[in-house]
């Protein structure tokens, strides 16, 4: 499909799905697609190359796949207290079963392998292995990861862990929760009986998944568990964090002479709603909070300039000698990258002490701002909108990596999720034609290309995701897969843009 048709076809799709797109902009582009900024040509994903061995994959989190909720002596987590709470979820859904991976991984692994994937990122359910959070580790959940990685070995597939993908003990929730300090020790301990036992075959970890997000949504909105909606609970929660990821680092290396630690931040590059001084210094804000605080915490033991005016530290709870405790500077650096943002300066704006508006799932932006980052983020939509209604910027991914390579003095990249959402369901042959998806991935990655042809270290893309899963506060509604599932016979149909990115990976080129 060309770049004409494709745009077509998202506003289309966009229309359908009843988001709010301006007509007439709609009109604008339909008349000039060749105009639409950051198009990626034909040439240029012909040309695009990758470094020998880089590493095509997938990811997913335990959650989101896994099932088997209550199997095996897990414990409750905190994402199953909120599903099993009516409300919280669109179509009161749960991730009590979702793909069923826990019992299915094998077939799952076997997909992999059939699409020529080199890494997985996967995450492990810490209520698994610690049941109320701290103590001994329950040994079948240990066996059961065990088990599945060394099928990952035996695929040929490299295990990229993240040991924490959202789904805190319920039981540390009950003890106060990530705005409690004393969380930065149990997590570490947990890090480090992973390391011990897994530490033989896995040497890649990330301690975090997006820990910007699950401390803001958890605690700063209540979008997501435990529910809270308390700027302050925010501000600790992250510094717990800070904290947390300096110590398992510390104790990860020290049960396995073999690990290296980097992350999975979630990213977007920031551009200033205008050239004024207010926005460009708000933009900058925006980089500090919400993409490299905890990536400058753990190179520099420092949080970036974030906030107007003097640091909230005492609100986060920082004590002397945190610094030292914040620093563990990385073996490599793991970000996602799925759309951009347009910040303006908010400081004229009245905080009001509720939430703090931005991003696409945060507070209602009428709620005002927090008093101390003083910004309004919004993501544009004008580029075609994927049917999650997010914006599909793929020039976006070249800018952030090549401003976090110059940034960080040219670490190792390892780009840990991107994706889009979009229905395509089985047609009667049983095929699945996702060709937006496909169309996404391309330009993402003719992007990416670029960005290494420019010197940046990238070493690995990780698709998101292996399969369509539990899209936590939005349930079902979204589906991210490269296989696409039916959630009642759990039949797996790999979509035509998964059959493409296997092509790519067998290839190491995109016109395939
Ligand atoms: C990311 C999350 C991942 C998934 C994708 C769509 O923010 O890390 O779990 O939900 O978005």
């Amino acid at each position: 499909m060309d770049r004409r048709q494709f745009l077509a076809n998202s506003l289309k799709t966009a229309a359908v799905a009843g988001l709010s797109l301006d007509p007439g902009r709609a009109a604008i582009e339909n008349q000039r697609p060749q105009e639409v900024p950051g198009e990626i040509s034909r040439d240029e994903i012909a040309r695009a190359q990758f470094p020998d061995g880089f590493l095509w994959g997938m990811a997913t989190a335990a959650y989101q796949v896994e099932g088997a909720w209550n199997e095996d002596g897990k414990g409750e987590s905190i994402w199953d207290r909120f599903t099993h709470t009516v409300g919280k979820v669109k179509g009161a859904t749960t991730g009590d079963v979702t793909c069923d991976e826990y019992h299915r991984y094998r077939e799952d692994i076997g997909i992999l392998k059939q699409l020529n994937q080199k890494t997985y990122r996967f995450s492990i359910s810490w209520p698994r292995i610690q049941p109320a959070g701290i103590g001994s580790p329950n040994m079948k959940g240990i066996d059961h990861y065990s088990r599945f990685v060394d099928a990952l070995l035996e695929a040929n597939i490299r295990p990229f862990c993240t040991i924490y993908h959202w789904d805190l003990p319920q039981a540390l929730e009950d003890r106060g929760g990530w705005p409690n300090r004393d969380l930065a020790g149990y997590y570490a301990d947990y890090a480090g009986i992973l390391a011990k036992h897994l530490g033989d075959r896995i040497t890649v970890w990330a301690p975090f998944n997006m820990p910007w997000s699950f401390t803001y949504m958890g605690y700063g909105v209540g979008a997501f568990p435990p529910g809270r909606a308390n700027f302050a609970d925010f501000l600790k929660a992250a510094h717990t964090v800070s904290l947390a990821q300096g110590e398992a680092l510390r104790s990860i290396k020290a049960a396995s002479s073999k690990a290296t630690v980097g992350s999975a931040y979630g990213m977007a590059p920031a551009y200033p709603k205008t050239d004024s001084v207010a926005d460009r210094a708000a933009a900058a804000r925006y980089h500090a909070m919400n993409n490299v605080f905890f990536l400058e915490a753990a190179m520099h033991g420092r949080y970036p300039k974030a906030f107007v005016g003097e640091p909230p530290y005492e609100l986060m709870g920082v004590r002397p000698g945190d610094e030292k405790i914040m620093l563990a500077p990385l073996d490599w650096v793991g970000f996602h990258y799925y759309n951009r943002r347009i910040v303006s300066d908010a400081s004229g704006a009245h905080p009001t002490g509720g939430g703090f508006s931005g991003t696409e799932i945060e507070a209602d932006p009428s709620t005002g701002r927090d008093p101390y980052t003083r910004f309004q983020a919004v993501m544009p939509t004008e580029g075609p909108l994927t049917e999650a209604g997010l914006e599909i910027w793929p020039h976006g991914i070249y800018d952030l990596v090549t401003r976090i390579s110059n940034e960080y003095n040219h670490p190792i990249i390892e780009i840990t999720e991107s994706g889009c959402s979009y229905l395509d369901a089985p047609d009667d042959r049983g095929r699945v034609p996702d060709a937006r998806r496909t169309d996404f991935f391309r330009e993402e990655l003719a992007e990416l290309a670029r960005a290494i042809a420019d010197g940046a270290r990238v070493r690995s893309f990780h698709a998101w995701s292996l399969m369509d899963n539990f899209e936590w506060a939005n349930g079902y509604t979204e589906r991210y897969g490269l296989a696409y599932v039916d959630f009642r016979s759990q039949k797996r149909t790999i979509k035509d843009s998964g059959l493409w990115y296997g092509r790519v990976a067998a290839a190491n080129r995109l016109n395939v």
